[in-house]
């Protein structure tokens, strides 16, 4: 392997010797962190074998789709936004190489529609051998033909094995703490393209936080598709680097996030996504007590309706979720949530229960879906499915009963003053956020705060989805 990334590495050098330039990529995420994670860790490959940004995907000579398939409508958008690139390198830029990767790709139908109709595609790569990436360029290169490869590999180096050299924020980063999905929610796609539960040592995890934090990250988010269930099926023995000075006995979430609140340098402390099933009182007591763990979390509904709940094999009634909110509430505790609507079978009245827990937790914050059909998964199979504009109605009552909630809960804020780490400050516009997620704009004078700096802002104004203030 080795060899191939020196002669990857030795032929761009030859490109830099010949034209004065290092060739260059970008690469496109689609999707969730976990996606914005690998793609960072693709980034970092690919500036070890001497690739430089480019501006954009039109001017890159490699450009990378790091893909998402979680609902139909990325992947229409996806092969949109190929299909436009196709023109830019069928019309100006022939020598452009293509890279499509990530979840969607991973579904073998995927592989095979590119492979069949897709011919200016160069490379197609999966999830479990995405470090693999150098080696697929080198063969593209080398034959000119359309490499397709979306084996798993069994033990693929987790991508904490591979230096992460290329970070998206100075401030804030994402750690995976875990890989894959055991849970098989009736709609979701994502056990099929991102493998069983795996959990990394905590050691691992750790180490990797210091230097993070050494480096300057104030802001870390722990990633994983159910966090709470980390540990499980971690072997013991298996504790990482036993050298490490770390003592390497834990082996569930609360305990891991316990530890984490201990590494110097870090100011905030945030972690996703949570599964209702596995959000236990010691995780509670854990957020609680741990004064650099955010007291908001994002803790997916999906449906408010016990019948669908069991449908969609949540494992949660609504009376459950109910009591999981109001725990976490009198712990301090803000709740934000994923909600999907007309999931098949779904009845007025299942719907109205959705709308009752919404109004009932006051979310901080809701991502909302429509449910879209994902073929393999058991939901696929079902015929009773929610006619689409009943689907458009409710989504839309679903957003009028959360939007003047959010708008409530901001308008609550006017008047105080609140730490708020900065995230963008470019020029006089700074934009934070607050403990609890909210977008905050203010303004400051040019080059006054960097990202990570957290700063007491007054709330003066309320929107649904940002506050403003003024630095005091
Ligand atoms: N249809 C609609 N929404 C979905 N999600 C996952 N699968 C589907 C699907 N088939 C939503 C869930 C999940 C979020 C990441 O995406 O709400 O929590
Ligand atoms: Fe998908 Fe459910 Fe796993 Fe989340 S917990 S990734 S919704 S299967």
């Amino acid at each position: 392997m080795q060899n191939i990334h020196s002669l990857l590495a030795a032929h761009n050098d030859h490109i830099a010797k010949t034209t004065g330039l290092y060739p260059s990529f970008f690469i496109r995420t689609y999707g969730c962190q976990m996606n914005s994670r690998d793609s960072e860790m693709l980034a970092g490959l690919l500036a070890q074998l001497g690739y430089r940004a480019a501006e954009s995907l039109e001017t890159a000579d490699l450009a990378v789709f790091n893909t998402c398939c979680v609902r139909e409508s990325a992947e229409n958008r996806i092969f949109g936004h190929l299909s436009r690139l196709r023109h830019t390198k069928e019309t100006k830029r022939p020598d452009m190489l293509i890279a499509v990767g990530g979840c969607m790709s991973q579904q073998a139908e995927i592989a095979e529609k590119i492979a069949q109709s897709h011919p200016y595609i160069n490379i197609v790569f999966g999830t479990a051998n995405r470090h693999r990436l150098p080696e697929f360029l080198w063969q593209a290169i080398q034959s000119g033909k359309q490499v397709i490869d979306i084996t798993e590999d069994d033990n693929f180096p987790e991508l904490d094995t591979v230096p992460v050299t290329t970070r998206d924020y100075p401030h804030k980063a994402g750690v995976n703490i875990m890989y894959g999905c055991d849970n098989y929610c009736s709609y979701c796609i994502v056990p099929y393209v991102r493998g069983r539960e795996r959990s990394r040592p905590a050691a691992d995890i750790l180490r990797e936080i210091e230097a993070l934090a050494a480096d300057g990250v104030r802001e870390i988010m722990l990633l994983g598709q159910n966090v709470n269930s980390y540990g499980k099926g971690l072997a013991r023995t298996n504790v990482g680097d036993l050298g490490h000075s770390h003592t390497n006995d834990i082996y569930d979430f609360p305990s891991l996030l316990r530890r984490v609140n201990q590494i110097p340098g870090l100011l905030r402390i945030r972690f996703m996504t949570s599964h209702p099933k596995d959000f236990s009182d010691d995780l509670i007591s854990a957020v609680r007590d741990s004064d650099k763990v955010c007291k908001s979390v994002h803790l997916p509904l999906q449906s408010g309706s016990t019948k669908v709940l069991k449908d969609m094999n949540r494992m949660y009634t609504q009376a459950e979720y109910l009591s999981l909110a109001s725990r976490l509430k009198s712990a301090g505790i803000g709740l934000s949530t994923d909600i999907i609507v007309g999931y098949p079978g779904e009845t007025e009245e299942d719907f109205e229960a959705t709308l009752e827990v919404a109004r009932q937790v006051r979310f901080l914050g809701a991502f909302t879906f429509i449910y879209s059909k994902r073929s393999g998964t058991p939901a696929a199979t079902r015929k009773d499915l929610v006619p689409r504009n009943i689907s458009a109605q409710r989504f839309q009552r679903l957003t009028d009963t959360i939007y003047p909630i959010l708008l409530e809960i901001n308008q609550a804020k006017v008047g105080s003053t609140l730490p708020v780490m900065v995230e963008e400050a470019g020029g006089t516009a700074v934009k934070g956020r607050t403990d609890d997620n909210t977008l905050v704009h203010f303004e400051a004078e040019d080059g006054r705060f960097q990202p990570g700096q957290v700063v007491p802002v007054s709330i003066t104004l309320a929107k649904s989805f940002y506050i403003c203030g003024e630095v005091v």
